[in-house]
């Protein structure tokens, strides 16, 4: 059985959840979703980053301890995933205990093998990045991501020896070069590496609100290197051998651009250097932009989930960022758009195929769908859908698998349209119409249940169908000829009320 480990990063607890983190999370659960559909052993994992100088600070602003601020912002986390139905199988929080002991046991290794040692290091650094720069780095004398200014820094502390890798992070892009994607991440992380790479600090002494160093109890790692390792303590690196060999390197990474270098080059160095094998994918995705701009607390322009999905609900909330956010490019939020992708393909073709459908069955079939024809024009068209969401759900491309299945959607509403079932007499030709159109209600149910978590449970109990299309088998559930007619449909409320913009 093929394993599909995906994970998201883990958040920082100094800032509330956005739908930027959202964007993040949504995809990596509808891959979950996906691949749960196609019989893959899967485990998701997102949670919460804890540590750190930023957290730190954030507690004291907020008149907290460091504990309580990751506790209360962990949960705002966790609460806006059970709003948006993720389905992670396991939540970290790098202040667990379990943490502790896996980024003792994956430092210890990466020491004991000679890549850590201690030295001295002075150097410009960002609070909000928790990370140091060069000169040649910074923007107009700012941080190039958060604008802000740096501060020198100068401590004692060990370093990782991450230049004596470069050659060997160069071996595993050319080995395996769908690693990194997309193309142009690839070359931005293969840059940095050719680029010269310099130890890096790994540990801490001015801070204790951190994981111990277990060979020298004065340090706490840096929150970096605490951070990236909780992708192996989940998968139970240091305490589960049996579980690790099962999850590693079956990884599968999904990031914004803004933390490609610790992923692409300092996390894979690091695997090396404990001598665990470097992830399996990395993905890597763009900003969502709000008036032009990343969002940030400082912008204040942030918008949460839970201003949106009271308007859109859950399903037009996924829908809207998986269908209209390429995964890669930089895009912009605009509440227009949402309003139109969610009127456009939710209301008028979804909603409205199952609305006719329901209706006219009931009033030429007695409320009773016939089955589908055999040799439906539409059975070959739904061959081809089902290869191109294949396709482009397997490369990280939510709004490619979106776009193919709602072709589907529209084709099965313009067979209405010629056929005017509606006005015709009840007959065989009636029948094969309603019987295709209810037949590509079954089918888009399953293809687009990583997206839509409610909807297609719906659609199938109104088409008279048992069970949930979320746990239905792909590629068996896709073969035309699933819905065997004979069954009660229920004529309902609209399942995706229009919007007025
Ligand atoms: O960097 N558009 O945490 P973080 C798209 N704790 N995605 C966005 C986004 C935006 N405007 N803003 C945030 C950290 N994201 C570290 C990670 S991992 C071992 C440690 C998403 O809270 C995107 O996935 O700053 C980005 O990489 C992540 O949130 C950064 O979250
Ligand atoms: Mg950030």
């Amino acid at each position: 059985m093929p394993r599909f480990y995906v994970t998201t990063p883990i958040y920082y607890v100094n800032d509330a959840p956005h739908i930027g983190h959202a964007y993040t999370t949504v995809t990596a659960d509808a891959l979950a979703r996906w691949h749960r559909l196609m019989g893959d052993d899967v485990k998701f994992l997102t949670g919460t980053d804890e540590h750190g100088l930023k957290v730190k600070r954030s507690a004291e602003a907020n008149g907290l301890t460091p504990q309580e601020q990751a506790d209360r912002y962990s949960a705002r986390f966790r609460d806006t995933w059970q709003l948006l139905d993720i389905s992670n199988d396991d939540y970290i929080r790098t202040t667990e205990r379990r943490h502790h002991v896996a980024v003792q046991a994956l430092m210890q290794a990466a020491y004991d093998n000679g890549w850590v040692t201690l030295g001295t290091y002075e150097g410009l650094y960002c609070v909000a990045c928790e990370a140091y720069y060069s000169e040649g780095e910074l923007e107009d004398g700012l941080c190039p991501v958060h604008k802000r200014p740096v501060e020198l820094m100068k401590e004692d502390n060990y370093f990782f020896r991450l230049s004596a890798l470069a050659d060997r992070l160069l071996e595993w892009y050319e080995r395996d070069p769908a690693a990194v994607s997309p193309e142009h991440k690839r070359n931005e992380a293969l840059g940095l590496i050719r680029g010269g790479l310099q130890d890096i600090s790994v540990t801490r002494t001015s801070l204790d609100w951190g994981v111990q160093v277990p060979w020298d109890s004065s340090h706490v790692f840096y929150v970096w290197y605490d951070a990236l390792i909780n992708y192996a303590t989940a998968a139970g690196y240091g305490s589960d051998p049996a579980q690790f060999e099962r999850w590693w390197p079956a990884v599968h990474h999904l990031i914004g651009k803004d933390i490609l270098r610790f992923h692409c080059v300092y996390w894979p160095a690091l695997c090396m250097a404990a001598g665990i094998d470097p992830p399996h994918r990395v993905s890597v995705h763009g900003y969502l932009l709000v008036g032009g701009e990343k969002m940030s607390k400082t912008a204040f322009n942030q918008i949460s989930p839970s201003d949106l999905v009271p308007v859109f609900g859950v399903d037009g909330y996924r829908y809207h960022f998986l269908r209209d956010q390429q995964f890669g490019p930089d895009g912009e939020f605009s509440y227009e758009a949402m309003v139109a992708r969610y009127n456009a393909d939710l209301a008028n073709n979804l909603g409205n195929l199952l609305a006719r459908v329901s209706a006219v069955v009931q009033t030429k079939c007695g409320g009773i769908g016939p089955a589908p024809a055999p040799d439906s024009p539409l059975a070959r068209l739904a061959a081809e859908v089902y290869r191109s969401a294949a396709d482009a759900w397997e490369r990280v491309s939510p709004s490619e698998a979106l776009e193919a299945t709602w072709r589907l959607v529209r084709a099965a509403n313009a067979a209405l349209e010629e056929v005017e079932p509606w006005k015709a007499e009840p007959g065989p030709a009636v029948d094969a119409v309603l019987g295709d159109a209810l037949e590509v209600l079954r089918l888009v149910a399953v293809l687009a249940s990583p997206a839509l978590t409610r909807a297609p449970a719906e659609i199938w109990r109104r088409i008279g169908l048992q069970g949930d299309p979320g746990e239905a088998r792909l590629p068996e559930a896709a073969a035309w000829g699933g819905y065997p007619g004979g069954l009660p449909v229920e004529k309902g409320a609209p399942l995706f009320p229009r919007l007025n913009g």
